[in-house]
């Protein structure tokens, strides 16, 4: 029964990878919607698939949110040489182990690397974007997460990510009025993969993905399907590490 198990998440794992055109799709068992054990191995087949790419000196930017934060827990020395962490986003108003530099600075501890972190308020004005950027220190940092070699994120409900996050009034009417379904670094996804909101952060930027050879979504659940599905018709990320259950609603549709 067991192999039987095991042959019908592969057969799932291609047909997610068909569907959106990925290099690598990785299904473990189960629904995270319901059991923390289970995004607790979404961590885990994180952290294995990072090994298997991962080289000396390179660079990882990585999200937040309690996927990420999970993938943290899950990570064990990587006996590589040069290793840096860096957060793909400043102090968001998420609680402090949902933040993309707490999970940075844990995952760096555990993998026995480096880190830097990102100390710049997140979403932050126009006007204080165009002079912080100029900050030798936050220019550094910066420039470490546009050029890394692997970017880990999650992937969330528009609205439960807005939520979460404390959006103004008027940028949450916006993003239900737009029929936001889907969230990742800060952007936000309508149905047909169309950006509805973007929040202004000194952190990653969508088009930065497009040079970075390793970007892994990380997101599973039931609840997730709609947004992991609305993500892909304009993320670039090449490999999704999803759950049983996202990935049968994805596949059914
Ligand atoms: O951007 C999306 C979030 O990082 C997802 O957060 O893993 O807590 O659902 P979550």
């Amino acid at each position: 029964q067991l192999m039987q198990e095991i042959s019908g998440l592969k057969v799932l794992e291609n047909q997610v990878k068909e569907k959106f055109q990925l290099e690598k799709v990785i299904v473990v068992p189960g629904n995270s919607d319901d059991e923390r054990r289970v995004k607790q191995e979404l961590g885990k087949a994180c952290v294995s698939y990072l090994k298997g790419v991962l080289e000396d000196n390179m660079t990882i930017a990585v999200t937040g949110g309690s996927t990420m934060s999970l993938v943290a827990e899950s990570m064990t020395p990587l006996n590589k040489k040069n290793c840096l962490f860096v957060p793909s986003r400043g102090g968001l108003g998420e609680q402090l182990e949902n933040q993309a530099n707490t999970i940075c600075a844990q995952m760096a501890n555990k993998a026995q690397g480096e880190y830097r972190l990102l100390y710049v308020p997140d979403p932050i004005s126009e006007k204080a974007y165009q002079s912080i950027i100029e900050e030798p220190a936050v220019k550094e940092i910066s420039n470490e997460i546009q050029h890394a070699d692997i970017v880990l994120h999650g992937i969330g409900e528009a609205l439960t990510m807005a939520e979460r996050r404390k959006t103004p009034e008027d940028q949450l009417k916006r993003i239900k009025e737009d029929h936001g379904v889907g969230e990742a670094f800060g952007y936000y996804f309508d149905k047909s993969g169309k950006i509805v909101h973007k929040v202004r952060t000194v952190g990653l930027q969508m088009e930065d993905l497009q040079k970075i050879k390793q970007v892994i979504a990380v997101a599973g659940g039931t609840s997730k399907a709609d947004a992991i599905e609305s993500y892909f018709k304009q993320g670039r990320s090449n490999v999704l590490i999803t759950d049983e259950a996202a990935a049968e609603k994805l596949v059914k549709g």
